[in-house]
């Protein structure tokens, strides 16, 4: 479903992913590991084309998506959950689900997003800047979900977040990828919360993928070796 090959990307004279190159299945979930300054964001906002892809190639569906504009790779079938969510603080729940959906023929939001998020539902009035981190991590899932993506980015969604909503963010990403054909690729430094979701754990380092592992077969104290600085 996702494709990534031999990606590089560069801030300026300055090389900051070194040719990344990974498969994801549909229904499968991804977790790139990795500390602060591996390349994590790096990656997801060159897969979003928010930053320019030096050269490689991405594909979504067999669809080459890595020339294209972002709004172009949102119909092509991705969408971003953003480090630090980024919802529009002044905007209701609501709105803020609603700007998901621009590109749509209606602007009612699929009773699926509440059912999986009830708590926006009682919150759908409130401004989005009064949500506890949680309650806007969730309202960023939900208003990337709403353009029916196939593949979902989520950059360390657990990020600031309670323990107790980190486990019902896993449970949601659970829920999302029984009911749709999805594929998810997820950033993260809990290790615990990538076990809970993710069939297949990759590492980053330095901007470049170190380390493949299946859940069942992960070496967890190899993995925490990694993420220790
Ligand atoms: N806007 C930028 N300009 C220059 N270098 C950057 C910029 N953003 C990130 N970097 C560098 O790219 C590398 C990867 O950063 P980033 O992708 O943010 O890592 P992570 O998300 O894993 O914490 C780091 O060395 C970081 O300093
Ligand atoms: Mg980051």
């Amino acid at each position: 479903m996702l494709s990534v090959k031999n990606l590089f990307v560069a801030y300026g004279q300055s090389e900051a992913l070194h040719g990344i190159s990974f498969d994801a299945a549909n229904k499968e979930t991804v977790a790139i590991m990795g500390r602060n300054g591996m390349g994590k964001t790096t990656l997801f906002k060159s897969l979003m084309g928010v930053l320019p892809t030096r050269s490689g190639s991405v594909t979504v569906a067999g669809q080459e998506i890595s020339q294209d504009e972002s709004f172009r790779r949102v119909a092509k079938g991705i969408a971003y959950v953003p480090q630090g969510r980024m919802i529009f603080p002044t905007l209701t729940v609501e709105e803020n689900i609603q700007t998901g959906l621009e590109n749509a023929k209606h602007r009612k939001i699929p009773e699926e997003i509440y059912a999986l998020f009830p708590v926006l539902w009682d919150m759908r009035a409130r401004k989005g800047g009064n949500l506890s981190g949680g309650q806007q991590q969730q309202l960023a899932i939900a208003r990337a979900l709403v353009t029916n993506p196939k593949v979902l980015l989520l950059d360390e969604p657990t990020e600031g977040i309670q323990p107790s909503i980190i486990k019902d963010i896993a449970k949601a990403l659970n829920e999302i990828r029984k009911m749709r054909e999805i594929t998810i690729i997820v950033s993260e430094q809990v290790l615990s919360f990538a076990l809970e979701v993710a069939d297949r754990l990759f590492v980053i380092e330095g901007g470049r993928l170190v380390h493949e592992t299946a859940r069942a077969d992960t070496d967890i104290a190899q993995i925490k070796q990694y993420l220790s600085v």
